[in-house]
C-alpha cells in the first residue's frame, strides 16, 4: 500500500466520527484533503453538515465538492475538527503547520468539542521536534521577533537554526493571514508544553505549531489499515 492509500484510508476512517447535522472543522494538508474528499462523497449522498475550512486551499476544495461552508463568526461552536499533523507523540501532543495553516487550524480545533487527527506511522515520534517547529510571526520587526524566539528556545533546551520560510520563488512565504513563518530546526523539544506557552508571549509571535491538549484521537494509517490512538 502506498502513502497516498494510507492517507486515504485514514481519511475514510475519520468519517466514523461524523454524524448528520454536525458542524465540522476541515483541516489542511494532503491527509486532511483525503478526508474532505471522503466527506464530499457523503454530502453527495445526502449527508447534511457544515464546515469551517482552516485554509483558503481547503475552502476551494470543499466548494468544488459542494460541501456547505460557514465561518466561526456564524458558527462559533463546532462538533469535530478533522486535521492532519506533522508529528504526534504518546500524549497526543502535535507539531502542525507544515502547510502553513497552523493559526487557523488551532483556532478551529479549539472551537471544536473534539479534534481527530489523521496521520500515518511516519508522524509518530517519541520526542517532538525532528520536524522543524513552525512559528507564525507578524512581518513588522520580524528580525527582532526571531532573535527573541531563539532566546526563548535556548532557555527551553532547543538549539538549532531558525529559518524564515520561503515560497517557490524565494520570496517570504505568507500565511492566509499574511504573516511570515519561521521554522525552528531544533531536532528535539525537551519541554514542549513550556515552550509552547513561552513562545506565544513574545511580541510579534502570533502562534506556534505546538498543539498541546487539543487532540483527543489520532488515526494512524498503516499498510495493514488504520489504527486508533486515543487520549487516556
Ligand atoms: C498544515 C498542517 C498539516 O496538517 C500537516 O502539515 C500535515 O500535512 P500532510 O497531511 O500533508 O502531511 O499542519 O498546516
Amino acid at each position: 500500500m502506498n502513502a497516498e492509500e494510507m492517507k486515504r484510508q485514514a481519511g475514510i476512517k475519520a468519517l466514523d466520527y461524523i454524524e448528520d447535522g454536525m458542524r465540522l472543522g476541515l483541516g489542511t494538508g494532503s491527509t486532511a484533503e483525503q478526508f474532505v474528499r471522503a466527506l464530499g462523497e457523503k454530502v453527495a449522498q445526502g449527508m447534511k453538515v457544515v464546515g469551517v475550512p482552516t485554509s483558503e486551499r481547503t475552502a476551494a476544495l470543499a466548494r468544488e465538492l459542494n460541501i456547505p461552508l460557514t465561518t466561526l463568526d456564524e458558527t462559533p461552536e463546532l462538533d469535530v475538527t478533522i486535521d492532519g499533523a506533522d508529528e504526534f507523540d504518546a500524549d497526543l501532543r502535535l507539531v502542525k503547520g507544515g502547510g502553513g495553516a497552523l493559526l487557523r487550524e488551532k483556532i478551529v480545533a479549539t472551537a471544536s468539542k473534539k479534534m481527530v487527527v489523521i496521520t500515518d506511522e511516519s508522524k509518530n515520534v517519541e520526542t517532538l521536534g525532528a520536524f522543524p517547529l513552525p512559528i507564525e510571526v507578524i512581518p513588522f520587526g520580524s528580525r527582532v521577533t526571531a532573535l527573541a524566539i531563539q532566546k526563548v528556545a535556548k532557555a527551553h533546551g532547543c538549539e538549532g537554526e531558525l529559518k524564515r520560510r520561503e515560497d517557490e520563488f524565494g520570496e517570504p512565504f505568507l500565511t492566509d493571514s499574511e504573516n511570515f513563518i519561521y521554522d525552528g530546526h531544533y531536532g528535539k523539544l525537551p519541554d514542549a508544553d513550556a515552550l509552547a506557552t513561552a513562545l506565544n508571549i513574545i511580541p510579534g509571535v502570533v502562534d506556534n505549531g505546538l498543539f498541546i491538549d487539543i487532540a483527543s484521537v489520532v488515526i494512524v494509517g498503516t499498510p495493514e489499515g488504520p489504527y486508533l490512538v486515543e487520549k487516556s
